[in-house]
């Protein structure tokens, strides 16, 4: 049975005590509406990792939306994988589209911060998916397949089953409209043969790949009831801790 996981991204949103109130809210919540093994990962913004790192029990974890690919130095404003581990989180979101689109993130660099960021053993989210005009085109397959081989594809199997995999279709994110299930169930299906050619049956189906794209309570069990959708990547919805614990429910 491959883990099932609802990760929240935060994104920039939310001072340092909103965060706190809405960590607690959540865990308060998965107190007493989580009844299964289902795990939650609340990925803040830095200036929260420490606090809710120390506040993480039972089926929480806490993560990172970001790492520099460079152990330590001269990269002011830059935070670091061993900082990160430092403070007891255990998850990192790598090249989510934001950071590709806003901050020029490619494949080659994803690549270095994957490794850095196992090195210090923390988890990649390593995100990929295609933009609408690529969808349009025809090329998603493709674009999807460079950002695997490019991106995460050099790593060893042990440390590629350290990875959770998040498709997110750039069209999908913050916009209302979701992928289908049946858009999304081809896709991971697409990614899970991928990763049984160029490592293992047995590998790929260990692989935890996450929706992530306007998910929300309502469209959650329809995608999640799908055989390789394993659970989502939740971007608004995140933000509310009564709908992102729905969301965690559909595992119950
Ligand atoms: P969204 O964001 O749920 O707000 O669409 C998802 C994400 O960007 O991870």
């Amino acid at each position: 049975m491959r883990q099932k996981i609802v990760a929240g991204n935060w994104k920039m949103n939310l001072d340092y005590a909103e965060g706190l109130a809405l960590f607690n809210e959540v865990s308060d919540l998965i107190k007493t509406d989580i009844t299964g093994v289902q795990q939650a990962i609340v990925c803040s913004p830095f200036i929260h990792l420490q606090s809710l790192a120390a506040l993480a029990k039972g089926n929480i974890a806490v993560g990172a939306q970001n790492a520099h690919q460079n152990e330590s130095g001269a990269y002011t404003g830059e935070i670091s994988a061993k900082m990160i581990a430092s403070v007891g989180a255990a998850y990192v979101i790598l090249g989510h589209s934001e950071r590709r689109q806003y901050f020029g993130e490619t494949n080659g660099l994803l690549a270095k911060k994957t490794d850095t960021v196992l090195k210090h053993n923390l988890k990649p989210i390593f995100c990929i998916g295609e933009t609408l005009q690529e969808r349009e085109a025809n090329t998603h397959f493709d674009v999807i397949k460079s950002q695997l081989v490019e991106g995460i594809f050099h790593l060893s199997a042990d440390d590629f089953a350290k990875v959770v995999i998040a498709y997110e279709p750039v069209w999908a994110i913050g916009t209302g409209v979701t992928a289908t299930a049946d858009q999304a169930q081809e896709i991971h299906a697409f990614i899970r043969k991928e990763i049984a050619a160029k490592y293992s049956q047995a590998v790929a189906d260990g692989i935890t790949i996450l929706y992530g794209g306007s998910c929300n309570p309502k469209n959650a069990p329809e995608l999640f009831a799908k055989e390789d959708i394993d659970g989502g990547l939740i971007g608004g919805a995140s933000l509310k801790a009564r709908d992102f614990v729905d969301i965690l429910k559909v595992f119950n």
